[in-house]
C-alpha cells in the first residue's frame, strides 16, 4: 500500500478518516494542562484535524505548528480555527522538515508510517529537538494491521527504537484514554540524549 500525499488527502477528501476522534485525546489534554510555559515550540507531526493544536492555540500557546502531508486536513484546522497561524500550519512531508522544537507530540502518526520508517522517525525528531527536548504522546499497545495503518506494536518494540537517541521517562498503558482506545494505548514521554 501506498501512502502517500494523495491516498493521506483523498481520505479526509472522503472522510474516510476513522482514526479521529473529533476532540482532543484525553492523555494529552491531562498532560497540556500541566504545561506552564506558554512559549514552548511544540510540533504535531501528521496532526490531521488536530484538535489539539486546536486546544494549545485555545489556552495560549503561541507556538505550535501542524506538519502534515494532507492540505485538506490543515484547511480544516483553518476552517475551524481562523486564529489559529496559518504560517504554523506546514503542508510538508514530515520528514524534509528543518526546524527545531521543544516539544514534539505524538498521536496517530507514528502508526500511520510505513513500519521500515521506524528508525528514521527516532532520528528525525531527535533531530528537530533542541538539545534535552521530548517527545510526549500516544502508541498503540496492540499488533493491529500487517499491510495498511494503523501499524501496531508493544512496549519492548518502541523501547528498542526509542533508547538510541532518547531516555525513556514514561511508557505505560495510558490511565485516561479516550473510551474507545482504553487499555490499548501507551502513554510516553522519552527525552533527546545529550
Ligand atoms: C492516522 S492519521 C492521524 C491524524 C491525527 N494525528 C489524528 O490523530 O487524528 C495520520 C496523519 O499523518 C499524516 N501523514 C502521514 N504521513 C505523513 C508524512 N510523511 N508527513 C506528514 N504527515 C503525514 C496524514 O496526512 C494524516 O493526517
Amino acid at each position: 500500500m501506498k501512502l502517500t500525499e494523495q491516498f493521506w488527502d483523498e481520505s479526509y477528501k472522503n472522510n474516510d478518516i476513522g482514526w479521529d476522534l473529533g476532540e482532543i485525546s484525553p492523555p494529552l489534554k491531562t498532560y497540556f494542562d500541566q504545561l506552564t510555559d506558554k512559549d514552548l515550540k511544540i510540533l504535531i507531526p501528521g496532526g490531521g484535524n488536530c484538535y489539539e493544536a486546536e486546544y494549545l492555540h485555545s489556552q495560549g500557546f503561541k507556538n505550535v505548528y501542524v506538519v502534515d502531508l494532507s492540505k485538506t486536513a490543515l484547511d480544516n484546522i483553518k476552517r475551524r480555527v481562523p486564529s489559529f497561524p496559518s504560517a504554523h500550519l506546514i503542508h510538508m512531508n514530515f520528514f524534509d522538515l528543518d526546524m527545531t522544537f521543544d516539544i514534539i507530540i505524538e498521536q496517530t502518526f507514528f502508526c500511520a508510517i510505513n513500519p521500515n520508517l521506524r528508525p528514521l522517525y527516532t532520528i528525525k525528531t531527535s533531530e528537530l529537538l533542541y538539545d534535552h527536548g521530548k517527545v510526549v504522546g500516544l502508541l498503540f499497545d496492540a499488533p493491529l494491521n500487517a499491510d495498511k495503518p494503523p501499524f501496531g506494536g508493544n512496549k519492548s518494540e518502541y523501547m528498542n527504537h526509542f533508547h538510541t537517541r532518547y531516555t525513556i521517562k514514561i511508557m505505560e498503558q495510558a490511565r485516561n484514554s479516550h473510551p474507545s482506545r482504553t487499555g490499548k494505548e501507551l502513554f510516553f514521554k522519552i527525552i533527546k540524549k545529550p
